[in-house]
């Protein structure tokens, strides 16, 4: 698989331990965030990761701050991204399995290294179960593209 992976400069030693790990699995890694520890906005690597997710350019991304809130939130700005913040591993089955999901993002502040790769593993070898989930994720698509929900009229 091609996945992006982006981070802020709370999560440069966690992003280099994934994509290394990520490397190991036989996986191309994309890296788009920051490699130093000079302050960076969160903004900008997820906003990059998206991209690259929503225009089919990575098959799925890892996004990594402090929290993992803040860079999910720019991510989750760009039209077709749904990403999730996970801070154990169900979380992030559960969110490729009904939510379709196609980023995952965490905290380094929250979660160690052995955590964030079992999320990741969760997240990746999770594939997305559509049936009666298609229609609510369809809706997350109306709201993204109309401002509007017919079924909450
Ligand atoms: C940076 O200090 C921190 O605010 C950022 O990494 C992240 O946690 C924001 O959501």
């Amino acid at each position: 698989m091609k996945i992006a992976i982006g981070n802020d400069h709370a999560a440069v030693e966690l992003k280099w331990e994934l994509a290394k790990y990520l490397e190991g699995k036989g996986h191309t890694v994309l890296n788009v965030g920051t490699d130093t520890p000079e302050s960076m906005s969160y903004a900008v690597s997820g906003y990059k990761v998206a991209r690259l997710v929503a225009a089919g350019e990575a098959n799925a991304g890892v996004l990594i701050c402090g929290t993992g809130v803040g860079i999910s939130m720019a991510a989750n700005k760009v039209h077709g991204i749904r990403a999730c913040v996970c801070s154990e591993p169900v979380t992030a089955h559960l969110s490729k399995l009904h939510n379709n999901a196609n980023i995952v993002a965490f905290g380094a502040r929250i979660v160690g290294a052995e955590t964030a790769k079992a999320i990741v593993d969760a997240f990746l070898n999770t594939q997305y179960e559509g049936g009666r989930h298609q229609t609510r994720v369809d809706m997350l698509a109306e709201i993204e593209t109309t401002q509007d929900l017919t079924a909450a009229r």
